[in-house]
């Protein structure tokens, strides 16, 4: 039954309009949850979790255990990709990712592009797992970032300010800098291949970073690899759908949308739902876009952003989801609290 797709997630996706609309969370996996917080302790490392099957497949599965999710998002992190190139990454206490920087096309020489694949075995075996254990409603989302999301961790050598040193090369020097973006576009097309072959239903390309970048640099830097990522993925497999997340797009978002051709687009909380009607869902199936400091307050203001959300998206093609994700101070009751305003978002007027 290849065109068969009971699972809402990707009916959504394939553009049907459905009340109550599918949901996941980014971030769903994570510091929220004391289950993750438990094995967290227990680990050497983030990295070592990320590349250790039994692992990344419990932590992938504990949200939808507890709060019956329509998409379980693979655990893992979009700094694999670098990782698995060579270039040295850890995580430290307070400061999030440490990378080597790479700031130059000769810095580009220590990475072995070859070897990627290999080493990023472990994720393609938990994708396994995870799909072999899931319920047949719930459907398993792989992902990887954008080749300019992460390129900027690649060049920054971590979480960035101002972003100087990679927009300095990307403007100063795009010759040399299309080697590293041509470099994670063709990693990134054998690394969700492989998660698709592996049991990925859908994927999701992360560029928490498009929102940096004036229209020339966003057309070049992130309109044009997704759209290249997009259609060779689609050559492998025609029917598995792709979202593009392209954080902070404001006014490019229906750019993006159209020339990218992505089934999804995720929306970050400042883009209006009124415009998200009008102008994405006859393009897309839109996804997102709670504040996720909503989700962290709860209470009134949750159940009120949760009925607008739904009255203004259900009559096209919607999925749930934050603009961004899951804060680690989020209380648990509030997200069982957004799954049942969810379930009842079609008679909550
Ligand atoms: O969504 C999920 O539950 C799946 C797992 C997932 C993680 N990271 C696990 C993680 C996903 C999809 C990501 C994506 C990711 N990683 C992005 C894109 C989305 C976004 O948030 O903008 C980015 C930019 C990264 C890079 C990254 N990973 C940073 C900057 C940090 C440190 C800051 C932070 O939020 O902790 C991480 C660490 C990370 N990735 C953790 C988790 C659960 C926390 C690790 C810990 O327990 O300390």
């Amino acid at each position: 039954m290849p065109n068969d797709k009971p699972k809402p997630l990707l009916r959504a996706l394939s553009g049907e309009a459905l009340t109550p609309p599918p949901w996941w969370l980014m971030r769903q996996a994570g510091r929220y949850l004391p289950e993750y917080l438990a094995i967290r302790a227990k680990a050497r490392d983030f990295v070592e979790m990320c590349l250790t099957p039994a692992i990344a497949a419990e932590l992938t599965l504990q949200p939808v255990r507890r709060y019956h999710m329509d998409g379980a998002i693979l655990f893992s992190d979009i700094l694999m990709l670098p990782h698995a190139l060579g270039q040295k990454l850890s995580f430290r206490e307070g400061e999030g990712p440490v990378l080597k920087p790479i700031e130059s096309h000769a810095d580009m020489r220590q990475l072995e592009p070859r070897q990627a694949a290999s080493r990023l075995e472990p994720v393609f075996e938990a994708i396994q797992r995870v799909a072999e254990a899931l319920d047949p409603h719930t459907a398993l989302i792989g992902f990887a970032g954008s080749p300019w999301t992460v390129a900027t961790y690649m060049v920054e050598g971590g979480v960035s300010k101002d972003f100087r040193r990679v927009k300095s090369w990307a403007y100063g020097d795009a010759e040399g800098f299309s080697a590293l973006i041509d470099l994670l576009v063709e990693g990134t097309v054998e690394f969700l291949t492989a998660q698709m072959a592996a049991g990925a239903e859908v994927v999701q390309l992360f560029d928490s970073w498009a929102g940096i970048l004036p229209e020339p640099a966003f057309a070049r830097w992130v309109i044009e690899p997704t759209k290249r990522i997009a259609s060779a993925l689609k050559r492998r497999f025609p029917d598995h759908p792709i979202i593009g997340f392209p954080r902070g797009a404001g006014l490019l978002y229906e750019r993006y949308v159209t020339e990218t051709g992505v089934e999804g687009v995720g929306l970050d909380a400042l883009v209006p739902a009124g415009y998200a009607h009008a102008q994405l869902q006859p393009l897309a199936t839109v996804q997102g876009n709670l504040d996720p400091v909503v989700l962290l307050v709860g209470g009134a203001a949750l159940e009120t952003s949760v009925r607008e959300l739904c009255r203004t998206l259900d009559g096209g093609p919607f999925i749930f989801n934050l603009g961004h994700g899951v804060l680690p101070e989020t209380p648990l009751e509030n997200v069982a609290a957004l799954a049942n305003l969810i379930a009842r978002a079609n008679n909550i007027e």
